[in-house]
């Protein structure tokens, strides 16, 4: 029986590798003539969110406030909310150096329901309906990666996973009121492509995506066609410091060099305009692992560990 198994395993290996080397050219082609397309036939145009209300979690620092910068700079209201109120009042700060929009700093733990509904009622009395929700705010490290204790790994799930169920219990029903709106959650290549040692921020990450795909069926079966959910999933950011040294020490850097938070707040605001639902960088990997789940799944893992065993190894020398 065993035998008969493996025979099976192996002819299905064997049509896999197959089918990704056919596929491989093809699907790339596809891929930059789609974005060429796109480009020049400019599909679905973007839409305007100028005098609109946007509320952009852990906007205080990184990518958050990179992204609270571009959607002033397209004439949106933000409300900057940060668990650490200097950082949203510095991001506010620089909107009002710049940009002539309204901008105001919230101190919130998304992890906090209550403080998510007393947000919402003070963004609204002070700038408006809020039809721009960004899910930004993340935890990436534990103080102990090799063994976290369960009070850091529960704070990882509530700042990455759970919050975001309290923001869209919060402001998606105004939107759907509204029957237009926004929503953008910052995911990570993690969701998609495991990173070993950091398992509560790859669960976390890849929860964020299979709750934004639920909730996109569920707008459609409501239609809800102007309100739009756009899941991020970007690699390696240069915007938090520790990361940043993390990556360069154990090697990342020659894999894929750190994307600066100002590109892919730019890719994000104009994704969403254009109502993209899945939007990763740098935008090849949506191809690489759409080809590498034809595999079968030890063979994934197979491959992912075959070109990532050395940042893996330093990484545990790093972090141990
Ligand atoms: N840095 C990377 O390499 C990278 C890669 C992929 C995805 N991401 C994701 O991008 C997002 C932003 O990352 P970043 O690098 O800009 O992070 P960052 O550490 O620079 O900024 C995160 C911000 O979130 C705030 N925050 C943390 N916990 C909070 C809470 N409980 N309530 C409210 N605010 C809180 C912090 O105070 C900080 O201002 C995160 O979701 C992260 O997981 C980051």
């Amino acid at each position: 029986m065993s035998e008969v198994r493996n025979v099976l395993v192996k002819l299905q290996a064997l049509f896999a590798l197959i089918g990704f080397a056919a596929l491989t050219p093809l699907l790339v082609l596809a891929a930059i003539l789609g974005r060429l397309i796109a480009i020049l036939c400019c599909c679905s145009p973007p839409k305007s969110i100028e005098g609109e209300v946007a509320v952009v979690t852990g906007g205080g620092h990184g990518l958050g406030r990179a992204i609270s910068l571009e959607l002033a700079k397209k004439g949106c209201k933000v409300a900057v909310v940060d668990i650490n109120l200097s950082g949203a009042e510095n991001t506010v700060k620089q909107i009002q150096e710049t940009y002539k929009v309204c901008a105001k700093a919230y101190k919130a733990n998304v992890t906090s329901h209550n403080e998510i509904v007393e947000l919402n009622s003070k963004v609204v009395g002070d700038l408006g309906s809020v039809t721009v929700l960004i899910n930004n705010a993340g935890v990436m490290l534990h103080r102990n990666s090799l063994d976290p204790e369960p009070a850091d790994l529960q704070l990882m799930i509530d700042v990455n996973l759970t919050s975001h169920f309290w923001t869209k219990m919060v402001f998606l029903p105004p939107m759907k009121a509204l029957r237009r709106g926004f929503i953008v959650t910052i995911s990570s290549l993690a969701g998609i492509f495991p990173l070993p040692y950091s398992a509560a921020y790859t669960a976390s990450k890849a929860g964020t995506l299979a709750h934004m795909r639920a909730l996109q069926m569920e707008l459609v079966l409501e239609k809800q066609k102007d309100i739009h959910v756009t899941t991020v999933l970007p690699s390696f950011l240069r915007t938090n410091d520790e990361v940043t040294e993390l990556t360069k020490s154990i090697g990342f850097n020659s894999i894929y060099p750190l994307i600066s938070a100002e590109e892919v707040a730019q890719r994000v605001v104009a994704g969403m305009l254009r109502g993209e639902h899945e939007i990763t960088l740098p935008g090849l990997t949506s191809v690489f692992y759409r080809l590498i789940y034809l595999l079968p799944s030890d063979w994934q893992i197979r491959m992912t560990v075959l070109f990532t065993k050395n940042q893996i190894k330093r990484f545990r020398e790093v972090r141990s």
